[in-house]
This record gives C-alpha cells, sequence and structure tokens, in this order.
C-alpha cells in the first residue's frame, strides 16, 4: 500500500508544477514587459506600470486562450497549447459550484435514522453510521470467502473429458448444460446489478456488498470460462447456449424482463408502481434465477462430484454455491427490509405476483431437468428434481413471507442441504483447500 513516506513530490506530476506552469506564462510575459522598458529607457514610472498591466492582461489572454481552446478546440485551430497548459487552463475554468450542487441536499452529517433501503435523501456516500449491520457483515463474509478459478485443480477433469469411456452421453450433456446456462447467467445477473439495482438501493452499505456481489459473479464467470478452456470445449456452442437451447433461454429471457425497465436511465423509484417494479426485480433475481434456476445444475454437477467424477468442476461449482446462498441471504433480507420500510407496496396484488414469479421460475427450471435428464443419471432423475424444485419454491415463498404452494413435499437431497447449511465463513470443501487466506498462498493438506 502506498504511504505518504513514500511519496515523492519531486517526481509527482502535483499543484506544484501546474502553479510554475502558469508562473511560466506570466514570466513571459513580465520579460515581454521589461524588453519594451529596456528598448525604450527614458518611459516614465507610469508608463511602466502601464506596461505591467499590460503583462498581466496578457497572461490573463493566454490563459483565457488556453481554457477556450479546451472547452472548445475547433474555435483556435492555430493554437497549439501545450498538453500541461491546456489541463491547467481547463482546471481554472472548472465549475465547481455545479458539482456541490449535487450533493447540496444531502450536504450534512448523516444520522442512523436518515438511512433507508430506497428513496433515500441522506448522502450516500458516507458509510458509516452503520443501520444494515446484516448488510456490513455480509459483504466482510463475502471478502473472507475469496478464491479465484486457477486454484483448482483441473488435470483429473481433463483427462476424464477426453477420455471415452469415463463419461456417458447423459453425464456429458448435464455438464455441457451446465456450463451452457451458468457461464452467460451470471453475466446477467451481474449486469443486472450494475446497470439497474444498484442506483435504485439507496444505502451505502447495502451498495458496498452489491459491489462485492458484482465481483463475485465476474468470478463465477471467469470460473465457467475456465472449465470451458480446461476442458477444450467448443466455446461457441457453450457461450452461444442460452440463444439455441430452448429450456436455457427462457430461463434466460424470463430474467431479462425483469431487467428491461430498471436499466432505463430515466426509471426512477419514488412511486408505489415503480417501487413494486425494483421489487419485482429483486425477487426475480434473488430468488427465482439464484435462487431456483441455480439449483438443478449445482445438484447434477455436485452429484456428480460426490460420485468421484468431474472433481475439479464441481469443486468451482462449490465455491460458488457458496458465494450464491449469501447472496440468496442478502437478496432476502434486502426484500424484507423494503416491506418492512415501505408495508404499502406489500398489497395482496404484490403478494399474487410475487408467488406467481416463483411458481413459473420453478416450472423453468422443472423443464430444464427434464431437458438434462432425459434418464435416470447420477442416482437421480427429473421426477425427483421436480419435487426437490418444488421444495426449494416453498422455501423461497417462506422466506419472503408468503405461504407454501407444494404440500408435502420433501427434500429427496438431504446432502445438498447439509452442503448448505455448513456455516459459510467455514470451508466445507473435501477436496483440499482448508482455508481461503487473502493475499497469500493458499494452504493444501
Ligand atoms: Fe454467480
Ligand atoms: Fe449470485
Amino acid at each position: 500500500m502506498l504511504s505518504w513516506d513514500e511519496f515523492n513530490a519531486e517526481e509527482a506530476p502535483s499543484t506544484t508544477t501546474a502553479i510554475r506552469s502558469v508562473a511560466g506564462v506570466q514570466a513571459r510575459a513580465q520579460i515581454q514587459a521589461e524588453e519594451t522598458r529596456v528598448a525604450a529607457p527614458a518611459v516614465t514610472e507610469r508608463a511602466q506600470a502601464a506596461l505591467e498591466q499590460a503583462a498581466i492582461a496578457a497572461a490573463a489572454a493566454a490563459r483565457a486562450q488556453a481554457a477556450a481552446a479546451v472547452a472548445a478546440p475547433a474555435a483556435a485551430p492555430g493554437v497549439a497549447l501545450d498538453p500541461l497548459e491546456q489541463a491547467i487552463a481547463s482546471l481554472e475554468t472548472l465549475d465547481v459550484d455545479a458539482g456541490r450542487a449535487e450533493l447540496e441536499e444531502s450536504a450534512q452529517r448523516v444520522k442512523v435514522d436518515d438511512k433507508r433501503m430506497i428513496n433515500c435523501r441522506a448522502d450516500l456516500n458516507q458509510l458509516v453510521p452503520f443501520k444494515y449491520d446484516w448488510a456490513w457483515q455480509k459483504y466482510l463474509d463475502g471478502c473472507a470467502n475469496h478464491w479465484m478459478p486457477q486454484e483448482v485443480n483441473m488435470n483429473a477433469d481433463i483427462a476424464l473429458w477426453k477420455g471415452k469411456t469415463g463419461l456417458t452421453d447423459d453425464e456429458r450433456l448435464i455438464v455441457k448444460r451446465s456450463l451452457g446456462f451458468f457461464s452467460t447467467a451470471d453475466s446477467l445477473v451481474a449486469n443486472n446489478l450494475v446497470l439497474a439495482v444498484y442506483r435504485l438501493i439507496t444505502n451505502p452499505e447495502c451498495r458496498q456488498y452489491i459491489l462485492r456481489q458484482a465481483f463475485e459473479e465476474a468470478i463465477h464467470t471467469h470460473a465457467y470460462q475456465y472449465c470451458i478452456e480446461s476442458l477444450a470445449m467448443d466455446e461457441g456452442e457453450i457461450f452461444n447456449m442460452y440463444h439455441e437451447v430452448p429450456s436455457v433461454a427462457k430461463k434466460a429471457s424470463w430474467g431479462l424482463k425483469y431487467t428491461r425497465e430498471l436499466s432505463d436511465p430515466n426509471f426512477r423509484t419514488g412511486t408505489r408502481e415503480t417501487d413494486q417494479a425494483l421489487l419485482k426485480n429483486l425477487i426475480a433475481y434473488y430468488c427465482c434465477l439464484e435462487g431456483i434456476f441455480f439449483y438443478c445444475g449445482f445438484t447434477q454437477i455436485l452429484s456428480m462430484g460426490r460420485r468421484n467424477k468431474m472433481t475439479g468442476t464441481s469443486e468451482q461449482f462449490q465455491y460458488i454455491l457458496r458465494d450464491e446462498s449469501m447472496h440468496l441471504n442478502f437478496g432476502i433480507d434486502m426484500i424484507n427490509q423494503i416491506k418492512l420500510e415501505n408495508p404499502q407496496l406489500w398489497t395482496d396484488k404484490m403478494k399474487e405476483e410475487a408467488t406467481q414469479m416463483i411458481l413459473q421460475a420453478a416450472q423453468l427450471e422443472i423443464e430444464y431437468a427434464r431437458d438434462t435428464m432425459p434418464r435416470g443419471v447420477l442416482g437421480m432423475n427429473a421426477a425427483m428434481m421436480e419435487e426437490y424444485l418444488q421444495f426449494i419454491a416453498n422455501r423461497r415463498l417462506v422466506q419472503i413471507g408468503l405461504p407454501e404452494q407444494f404440500k408435502g413435499v420433501k427434500n429427496p437431497f438431504p446432502w445438498m442441504s447439509e452442503i448448505m447449511d455448513l456455516r459459510k465463513e467455514k470451508n466445507f470443501f473435501e477436496t483440499r483447500v482448508t482455508e481461503y487466506q487473502t493475499g497469500g498462498a493458499l494452504t493444501w493438506e
């Protein structure tokens, strides 16, 4: 980390240099004045003063000319200014008040009671005092769980994938479909976060987590790319699957329709209708996309890993599942907090729509399960996955305060719960990583 002790003023292109340059312009003008005075020694003091005034005016004119060149370079085509002089001139014309005016409404110290999830008018650049400790804690937990895809050994997967007999056709289909869906799905999630959600969530500690989540989504996309590259798959086929394979395309389109309205730069919250649109977006992405659409693929790949197949890919998915589980929990906390602060949004109609969204998502994921498992494979089949997804959908409904819709369903894959119920800050991987050490080497057993 750079400290002030290491700061070398002589090397820095500092303000001092800039001031020197302005002084240079003035000095040249004064030299001009001096030369004029020397050439005409008989001039009176009054005349000298006039010349000095002229020199100052010349320097000011030079600065104005530079500013004009920066503001409208085409207006002074013949002037070739030094880049540094241009920069200085530009700064001299900087309208500081315009920047301040944007913050004027919130130009005071923030109090906890000023903070709100949406439509908040307090200064969003002041992180503390915290109001939502859960958001800050998740940010810290996310950072503590940092990992990178290259840390996972893919050698066994490469050998198995290249071999003719290690995997059945049905198992290969699952690997390809999973990488096909996820390689673009996490991109959709990241885009929704940074292009739609971020500016509308008006709380700095939640924004801090959203930024962390956005980076984790980038790592997930990297992880899928890393698997695809390691296995020497046809990248075009895999990355374009969300256009070409109906069961994948439907899930992507379903999510995208909730991004569309909010990513319009003119979209603003503040009315019941627009606040509800934001709430629907959060339900779509956190509860449905990350909370349902990921579950068939995760279960399939983790089941493969439990059978000692594609263990590297499976380990990547385990890291991702740990992150996703936290994204989901953060999203649910955010949704419930918005409901708490804005009870007028949680109308019967809104509850009905939220229920419908979760049912639709479960149905799309069931269709995906049927498409990817035409027969029984890896100790599971589409019917078992259907029950599992109904079980998951019930959990999502309850998590945001809605009644279960599938009576009496059970979890046919209790081992998935075991993985997710483990404390998130602990490492639960069966392979080798015992603890992630930020900025240092991993410890391997
Ligand atoms: Fe992700
Ligand atoms: Fe996520």
